[in-house]
């Protein structure tokens, strides 16, 4: 029986690559380049199935001009936001994403990002590689202390409450605001707040775990900023257009807000020169799910998905 064909769009560990070579007809990207908006069409056309970051981009556009042979766009991300899932539900190409297994790399990634704003993670080693850490004193680079504090968690989909668990060992209070409150046994003792109002009001820590949706963008801006208690620490690890990053400097020079710890950010890569230049921010480059064994995992369940899909069984997880 021939084997199907598929594009792996980016560079992906070994052991994944091989267990789609043993089933597929496949396509690498051994350069690991991010290959432009004709490219990926053209590459994709002559493809049965495309298995693409969050870094490849499936807009309408670029859908329209996929044509008949492509039938499952298999994500090697949780988040959906760079494929118009709408067009590509209208052009019948099934789509599907990878949940849960990088809930704990990224809730990592959450704390380490609470913890370098709230404790001046990133002044300190800036300070150190330059040669120009000369002076101590009880006075000297003294941040904020989380233990105690209340951890709010805007969107409690699974790494919200994953992020929610680990804040719980660091002696914090959790507080969330979600589409739908959560039964007892996620809920865990959370307080459930109905309103992103009441959230914002209660969060020494605003962890951001909500989907990039057009709804959501921009969620965090000054209207909101100005609602987080004074001092407050914001944490975003989910994607970059939440925020709006002009109204974050803003906050954060003027001395609303304390500290930001940020992994994602509305232009990727590169980041914004205006929240780089700032002392208290600390800041990683969309590294959440970054980890030998997460991105085996996410590599693992996104050829899961194309194995049911080949296999004439509905994707566990099918998105569109
Ligand atoms: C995800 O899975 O959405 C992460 O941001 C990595 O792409």
């Amino acid at each position: 029986m021939t084997k199907p064909k598929l594009f792996i769009a980016r560079k992906l560990r070994d052991v994944v690559e091989a267990r789609a070579a043993r089933d597929y007809e496949v396509i690498l990207n051994p350069e690991d380049r991010l290959f432009s908006h004709d490219e990926l069409i053209a590459t994709c056309r002559d493809v049965d199935a495309v298995l693409p970051c969050h870094s490849e981009r499936f807009s309408a556009d670029v859908i329209a001009e996929l044509g008949p042979r492509l039938k499952i766009i298999a994500n090697h991300s949780v988040g959906t936001d760079h494929v118009d899932l709408a067009a590509a539900k209208a052009a019948g190409i099934v789509v599907t994403n990878t949940p849960d297994v990088l809930s704990d790399a990224t809730a990592e990634i959450a704390m380490l990002c609470m913890l370098g704003a709230a404790r001046r993670g990133a002044e300190g080693d800036a300070m150190i590689r330059a040669g120009k850490w000369d002076f101590w004193s009880p006075a000297f680079m003294v941040g904020r202390q989380v233990t105690g504090k209340r951890f709010g968690v805007l969107g409690m989909g699974r790494v919200g409450q994953v992020t929610a668990d680990r804040a719980r060992g660091f002696g914090m209070e959790v507080h969330y605001h979600n589409r739908r409150r959560l039964p007892d046994h996620l809920e865990k003792g959370a307080v459930f707040h109905e309103t992103l109002e009441g959230l914002l009001a209660v969060s020494d820590v605003l962890s951001l775990h909500c989907p990039s949706t057009p709804q959501n963008a921009g969620i965090i801006n000054a209207a909101t900023l100005a609602q987080l208690p004074e001092r407050a620490i914001l944490v975003n690890t989910a994607r970059g257009g939440l925020v709006d990053e002009a109204a974050l400097v803003d906050a954060l020079t003027g001395g609303r807000l304390f500290a930001a710890g940020l992994d994602v950010f509305q232009a990727e890569p590169g980041g914004n020169p205006a929240l780089a230049a700032l002392p208290n921010v600390f800041l990683l480059p969309h590294i959440g799910s970054a980890t030998e064994e997460t991105r085996d995992a996410m590599g693992f369940r996104a050829l899961d998905n194309l194995d049911a899909f080949f296999a004439g069984v509905e994707p566990g997880d099918r998105v569109a």
